[in-house]
């Protein structure tokens, strides 16, 4: 499927529910599915990727059902999960295979991980060098899927382990498997990853402890499970902020938006370029959200330090859009991280904007450059390289364009936002 988006003449207008957050969304069911108990994660992401955890836990004998827009889970306890009796498809996700290698490090029964062809290419030895430390048995195929994953005789070692990147998927892994270790695990990252894992895993009263860049967990402890409210995901939430910033004449709601300061990192970024962002309603402490208001904004360049790269990891190539239109160069350090997602999104926004004659610069210390300063965006054809986030970050680019540009294989996109493209619809007065 391919999606042609008319070049916008009017502003975006009006209020949106975001689709739920997809990191949340899979840590309900993972978590909720080894907690002692049943629960409702209220507004489930039913979206693609989040669908794969779901079947896994299914597949191991867990009780879970959609009921409306929640899920209900019926909670098995930390070794309540059986046999799936064969492989487990994870499909495009990799938070679900990095993620549930750690529980089912833990497990008495074998286990085999396989996913897409996009998956089948991602690295694993992040998280099996750690599991292996821990004395789990388990084998990656040089070092990427799929996995298998063999009993282990009595609970796991708790290590102390210093991740070599800042990754909100490997530590949660990690801490994961110390739920299955005897003693205390510590996990400390490079910078601070979203902390997802650790916000569930203490509101289901797991004795977990934060230091700085340092958490620890103490193992052998059921959890309890607690229903579980999803606000709406601040990654699906930052393509109608920046098409709201960049469109002339824009003025936004978005409602019950997470706000989670471990995700926020693109409001903050686009409000030193000069956003006119504004956050009212904040509610929520598992999880906090709030209602976001945006309007048509001129923007400067900026520098996006290392640091800040883990707090809107998934937000960069969207990001890049909003820097094209923006007085002034954008510099953004450390996108490593960006080569290693569903593609390498840094080539392929750089790939696609080529063909826009738009040229991006990669610096040999990992980072990019944006020109900014762009007016319009000639027609073209770009790709999806069947990456959502690259898909939906084009179609705002597509909204410069001087007439009309297309957007090829954009089914990716239901993998967080099936219904991405009906929204842009509706909040934008004139019909992609
Ligand atoms: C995620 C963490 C991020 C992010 C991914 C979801 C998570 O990956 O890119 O889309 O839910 O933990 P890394 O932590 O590996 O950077």
């Amino acid at each position: 499927m391919d999606w042609t988006i008319k070049k916008s003449s009017k502003g975006l207008e009006g209020e949106l529910i975001v689709p739920p957050d997809k990191s949340i969304s899979h840590r309900a069911v993972m978590f909720g599915s080894i907690a002692r108990g049943k629960l409702r994660a209220r507004n489930f992401l039913f979206g693609e990727d989040c669908m794969r955890t779901l079947e896994a836990f299914k597949a191991m004998g867990v009780g879970i059902r959609a009921e409306g827009s929640s899920v209900i889970i019926e909670g098995k306890g930390l070794k309540g999960l059986a046999s799936p009796g064969s492989d487990l498809y994870l499909g495009n996700s990799g938070t679900t295979m990095r993620v549930i290698s750690g529980i089912l490090a833990g497990q008495d029964f074998p286990v085999r991980l396989t996913g897409d062809e996009s998956l089948s290419s991602r690295p694993m030895k992040r998280i099996v060098d750690p599991l292996l430390d821990m004395g789990a048995n388990i084998t990656s195929s040089g070092g990427v899927p799929p996995l298998e994953i063999n009993p282990h005789r009595g609970a796991l070692k708790a290590i102390s382990y210093t991740t070599p990147v800042a990754s909100a998927q490997v530590k949660s892994c990690i801490l994961a498997a110390g739920l299955y270790a005897e003693g205390t695990t510590k996990v400390t990252e490079p910078y601070q990853s979203r902390d997802h894992t650790e916000r569930i895993l203490e509101y289901f009263s797991a004795s977990v402890k934060r230091d700085n860049l340092t958490t620890s967990i103490d193992g052998l402890k059921e959890l309890t499970a607690r229903d579980v409210e999803v606000p709406g995901d601040i990654s699906s939430a930052s393509y109608f902020i920046v098409a709201a910033l960049l469109v002339k004449g824009s003025d936004i709601l978005l409602k019950n938006v997470g706000i989670n300061s471990t995700r926020k990192g693109i409001i903050n970024v686009l409000g030193r370029m000069g956003a006119d962002i504004e956050l009212s309603e904040v509610r929520g402490d598992f999880e906090p959200m709030a209602d976001i208001r945006v309007k048509t904004s001129g923007l400067k360049g900026t520098v996006v330090e290392k640091e800040e790269i883990p707090l809107l990891i998934d937000e960069v190539p969207v990001l890049i859009i909003a820097s094209l239109k923006a007085e002034g160069q954008t510099r953004i350090e450390g996108v490593e991280e960006l080569k290693v997602k569903e593609s390498d999104r840094v080539k392929s926004m750089t790939d696609n904007l080529k063909k826009a004659g738009i040229h991006i610069m990669e610096e040999e210390d990992g980072a990019i450059i944006i020109p900014g300063g762009l007016e319009e965006v000639p027609a073209c054809s770009f790709e999806s390289f069947g990456d959502h986030r690259i898909a939906m970050s084009m179609a705002v680019g597509a909204l410069f364009s001087s007439s009309e540009c297309s957007i090829r294989d954009t089914e990716c996109a239901s993998t967080s936002y099936p219904d991405f493209l009906k929204d842009l619809e509706a909040l934008s007065s004139k019909k992609c």
